[in-house]
C-alpha cells in the first residue's frame, strides 16, 4: 500500500486504515476478476503478480490495453462513474489483489482527501498514455506500431529481465493485436528488428534488447 501511487502523500497511519478497508483476493493464472460489461462497484490494488486489461472484439481478436504490476490499480473507472466495466481484467500469473468498495473508498477519501486527487492523477496519466497511443496508431506505419507495442510492454516490465534485456512471453499474433497490425506484418517487422539487433525472438518469446533503438524507430531518428 505504501508503494502505491494511490496512497502517495498519505501519512503512514492511513495505510493501516486502508488495510482494514480492503478485501484481499487471491487469483490463479488466467482467472478473471471481471469482464467488460459487468457492473462494478470496487477498485482493485495489485499486491503481487500481474493483471492484464484487455478487450475482445466480435471476431474474437484481443486487444491488450495494459499489463499492470504491484502497486498499480484498476477498476477505478466504474467506481467513479458507475458505468459497466470498460474492459476485462485477468490475472496473468498467481496474483493477489485488494478490493476497495465504494463505501470504504468514500470513508478513506473523507479522512484522506489526497486519495481522491491521487486517483484523478492516475486517470490523467492513463489518458495521456492513451492519447499518445492513438497518435501512434493513427499516424505510424507498421514499424512504429510494433516498436511502440514492444516499448509499452517493456515499460510495464512485462516478462523477465535477462542478461541482454527483457524476455517477454508473447506470440506474433498477440504482438500484432497489441500493435494493431496483421500477424504477417508483425512477423515481418520483427525480422527487420532482429537484423538490427533491437530484438531476438522465438515462436512464443520476444526479447527486447535495445529499447533506445526501438525509440529511434518510433521517432524516426
Ligand atoms: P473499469 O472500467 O472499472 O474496468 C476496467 C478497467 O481497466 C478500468 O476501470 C481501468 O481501471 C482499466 N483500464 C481501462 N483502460 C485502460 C488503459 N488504457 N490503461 C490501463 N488501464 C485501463
Amino acid at each position: 500500500i505504501s508503494r502505491s501511487p494511490l496512497f502517495e502523500g498519505v501519512p503512514p497511519e492511513g495505510y493501516e486504515i486502508a488495510e482494514q478497508a480492503f478485501r484481499t483476493i487471491s487469483l490463479r493464472p488466467r482467472q478473471t476478476v471481471f469482464e467488460a460489461g459487468d457492473p462494478g462497484h470496487a477498485l482493485y490494488l495489485i499486491r503481487s503478480g500481474k493483471v492484464k486489461i484487455s478487450h475482445r472484439n466480435l471476431d474474437g481478436r484481443e486487444k491488450v490495453l495494459a499489463y499492470l504490476n504491484p502497486g498499480e490499480i484498476f477498476g477505478e473507472m466504474s467506481l467513479v462513474d458507475d458505468e459497466p466495466r470498460s474492459a476485462t481484467a485477468t490475472a496473468v500469473e498467481d496474483t493477489v489483489i485488494h478490493a476497495l468498495y465504494l463505501e470504504e473508498y468514500w470513508g478513506l477519501v473523507r479522512r484522506f482527501p489526497q486519495v481522491a486527487h491521487n486517483l484523478a492523477r492516475i486517470i490523467a496519466r492513463r489518458l495521456r498514455e492513451m492519447n499518445h497511443e492513438v497518435e501512434v496508431l493513427t499516424f505510424e506505419e507498421a514499424r512504429g506500431k510494433v516498436a511502440y507495442a514492444l516499448l509499452k510492454l517493456f515499460r510495464h516490465r512485462y516478462g523477465e529481465e535477462t542478461a541482454h534485456g527483457r524476455s517477454m512471453p508473447l506470440t506474433h499474433r498477440e504482438l500484432a493485436d497489441l500493435a494493431g497490425t496483421s500477424r504477417e506484418t508483425a512477423t515481418r517487422v520483427l525480422g527487420q528488428f532482429q537484423e538490427l539487433g533491437l530484438v531476438a525472438f522465438g515462436s512464443r518469446l520476444i526479447e527486447v534488447r535495445d529499447p533506445a533503438g526501438l525509440e529511434n524507430v518510433l521517432y524516426d531518428l
